[in-house]
């Protein structure tokens, strides 16, 4: 090719308007707004001159709609690809809110969706950054198929390849249903949005006066519906976030974890886990820091920690190998299982189930919430979500009783019967049907109503039932559970444990699929 005639001149000019429109002052106008441009994210997240674009030039399917101009830039207002993410292969897209504020017209949804179909035909984990108005309203319906298209996609690759969406702007609308239905969703504070219809729309229709932060910021989203499973102070610390996360992950359901050496622990640290439960079954405690003292250290990477925090879940490296942790916080309600804890642990069960991740449990939980209000919110069927996905996980499973394991509770945190495959408890495991007071004021109503001293009664018996019934040695020696050991040999078991059970294979009846209780 002659290199200064018009055919050649041609390549250049569509590559100056491709620079154009990612020029400084376009990359200002994000900055003004405290968030990164498109390209900018890309960089962050992948390894140096690793990111290959696709579909660069495209423009959009439909310029005249007579409902107003379409931006005729280059791409269609979305950055797709593929690039490594600590030397892994990773597919992304990335919304551009410069052009048509990220909205969704068919082109832009077409390249969304090859990216969709290229990671679940190579296996690769795939990664949304989304900033978008939601579906373009001047491309009307086109925009509609094209968002439902992309949920199919989602839906075809759960629980096939890792899907994370990464919330770096508005998302609007038909913008919100991907994310929801990806693995993991990220926010950033301030600058992220998630409604279904935004302020004005609500004061029209309901006359509510809601502001953007209190309908669909970060924070709402992190502790009180559960959307956000991470939200972070700024887009640099949400994409680190991003990749760390992915360090747990195998690249899809037929892989297992990468090994990561993450280092021994002394001694010393170790027998720090005799001290950390107390004797006083009524004193509470910090489930993290037992958590802290078994693994490897400074690899817990805690998932949604602002959501119902009476139920810790995250992500960890035991002898370099990636698990994941469900624990009761007594710090929090006593550790007591809701209908938000039951949801929040059934959804990283089924998680860890469908990507390989090895499960481990520490129990210390009086029960389910009683009452009115959880009762009229369905925490039958919600609790029963946590049995189903703990039942149906066939990744390697065990159970550290902590302390309190009583009725419903023993049954549904992994215990034996439910797939358990070792089950062990410390010596201050308290195993019983209910715990002491509810019981001695069953077993003993009539003698307490005749008593003199019905409270001094009621002592006696609690601290009678506490010896002889409420305690981990009748479990073990009837075989509900493995074996009671020393807390300080937690660690070492457990590495043993788990890699007894990395070729654990467990054969399923045959069936279209199950029928969580939802
Ligand atoms: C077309 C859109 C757009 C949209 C924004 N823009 N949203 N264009 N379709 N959905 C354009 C704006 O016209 C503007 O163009 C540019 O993007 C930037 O928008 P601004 O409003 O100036 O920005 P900002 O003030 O930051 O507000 C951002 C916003 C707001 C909060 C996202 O634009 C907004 O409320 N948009 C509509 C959100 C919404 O209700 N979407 C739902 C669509 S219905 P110019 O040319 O001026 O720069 C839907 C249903 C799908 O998604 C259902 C599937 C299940």
């Amino acid at each position: 090719m002659d290199i200064n005639g018009k055919i050649y001149k041609n390549f250049l000019n569509r590559i100056d308007r491709f620079k154009i429109q990612n020029s400084p002052e376009k990359i200002k106008k994000q900055h003004s707004k405290g968030k990164l441009h498109a390209r900018e994210r890309i960089d962050l997240l992948f390894d140096k001159d690793s990111f290959e674009e696709l579909d660069a030039f495209v423009t959009s399917a439909t310029p005249d709609t007579g409902l107003g101009k379409i931006d005729e830039a280059f791409g269609d207002g979305v950055v797709i690809g593929h690039g490594r993410i600590n030397g892994r292969l990773v597919y992304i897209f990335s919304q551009d809110f410069n052009v048509m504020g990220g909205s969704l017209g068919a082109v832009h949804a077409k390249k969304i969706m090859k990216v969709q179909d290229l990671a679940l035909k190579v296996g690769a984990p795939i990664i949304g950054l989304i900033d978008s108005g939601g579906a373009r309203i001047q491309e009307g319906v086109a925009s509609l198929s094209g968002y439902t298209s992309i949920f199919h996609r989602n839906v075809q690759s759960s629980g096939v390849i890792p899907q994370i969406s990464v919330i770096l702007g508005p998302a609007a609308g038909g913008a919100v249903y991907s994310p929801a239905l990806t693995d993991f969703v990220f926010m950033a504070k301030k600058t992220s949005y998630m409604f279904i219809t935004g302020p004005n729309v609500v004061k029209e229709v309901l006359n509510e006066e809601v502001s953007f932060e209190e309908l669909g910021g970060a924070e709402i989203h992190a502790r009180k519906s559960g959307v956000a499973n991470f939200i972070y102070e700024d887009e640099e610390n949400a994409l680190l976030g991003v990749k760390k996360l992915l360090s747990f992950f195998p690249s899809n359901n037929l892989e297992n974890p990468p090994y990561i050496d993450s280092g021994t622990k002394s001694d010393e640290v170790i027998e720090k886990l005799r001290t950390l439960v107390p004797d006083d079954p009524y004193k509470p405690y910090d489930v993290k820091k037992v958590i802290e003292l078994i693994i490897d250290q400074n690899t817990f990477f805690e998932v949604s920690e602002l959501f119902a925090p009476n139920i810790v879940t995250g992500f960890a490296r035991l002898n370099g190998k990636a698990i994941g942790i469900v624990a009761n916080q007594p710090k929090v309600l006593a550790g007591v299982i809701d209908i938000n804890s039951a949801l929040k642990a059934s959804r990283f069960v089924r998680f860890c189930d469908s990507f390989n991740i090895p499960l481990l449990t520490l129990e210390d939980v009086p029960g389910f919430l009683p009452g009115l209000d959880q009762e009229h919110r369905g925490i039958i069927k919600h609790g029963a979500k946590l049995l189903f996905a703990y039942s149906e996980a066939t990744v390697p499973k065990i159970t550290v009783i902590l302390r309190k394991a009583y009725g419903g509770a023993f049954c549904v945190m992994n215990s034996k019967n439910i797939g358990g495959d070792y089950n062990f408890a410390w010596p201050t495991a308290e195993i019983a049907v209910m715990g002491p007071e509810g019981a001695v004021s069953i077993l003993h109503k009539k003698e307490l109503h005749n008593a003199d001293d019905p409270n001094k009664l009621k002592k006696e018996y609690t601290s009678k039932y506490r010896q002889e019934i409420a305690n981990p040695y009748i479990a073990d020696e009837k075989g509900y559970i493995d074996e009671v050991i020393d807390p300080a040999d937690t660690r070492k078991k457990l590495i043993t444990a788990f890699e007894s059970l990395e070729n654990k294979h467990v054969e399923q009846p045959a069936r279209k699929h199950g029928n969580i209780p939802l």
